[in-house]
């Protein structure tokens, strides 16, 4: 399906409707999630103003390893507890970061960034199956209401999120033999 360029609505509730519609648009017939997930955060990138970096982190064994992202190249392992994502990931709650100079233990990845909302994604037992990791170069960039509409856009992603994270997991146990 060609990429449409759309003019999303101001109001925060709306727009965050509208997101929801549009990665529905372009994942649910996706033949694979990896390559749902791909084009999800290309639809991100392109709607989210003022923002230089999206991309998941996915739970694989002990670490968050990179998953599809935009942006600069960025950090490849992260251990649970470990910054703003290992912090999502230990506390399975949402970390909105204002400022990235002020959280001890930010892992810097594009220098310009200075604010950072990740939000975790669960499966039915509550356990974190990744993070979705939003920076912005502009402080201050993420509001609780961004995050709230967020998550609320990610549960169209859950499904290919758990069908990649069962699918990886079922890879590492065979390679472990
Ligand atoms: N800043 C993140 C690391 C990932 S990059 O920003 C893409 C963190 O502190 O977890």
């Amino acid at each position: 399906m060609a990429y449409q360029d759309i003019v999303y609505p101001q109001d925060t509730t709306a727009f965050y409707q509208t997101l929801k519609q549009q990665l529905d648009l372009y994942t649910a017939d996706a033949p694979d999630a990896l390559a749902a997930l791909a084009n999800s955060v290309s639809v991100l990138m392109a709607a989210l103003p003022d923002i230089n970096w999206v991309g998941f982190y996915l739970v694989r064994g002990r670490q968050l390893v990179l998953g599809p992202f935009q942006g600069r190249p960025a950090v490849m392992t992260i251990e649970k507890g470990q910054g703003v994502c290992g912090t999502a990931w230990e506390t399975g709650a949402p970390q909105i970061v204002a400022d990235v100079h002020c959280f001890s233990g930010h892992i810097a990845c594009d220098l310009s960034s200075r604010s950072e909302l990740v939000l975790p994604v669960m499966d039915d037992d509550g356990h974190v199956l990744a993070v979705l990791d939003v920076d912005s170069a502009s402080p201050n960039r993420f509001s609780s209401d961004d995050a709230a509409g967020l998550a609320l856009t990610l549960a169209v992603l859950r499904p290919a999120i758990t069908r990649l994270a069962t699918d990886l997991a079922a890879m590492e146990r065979q390679a472990e033999g």
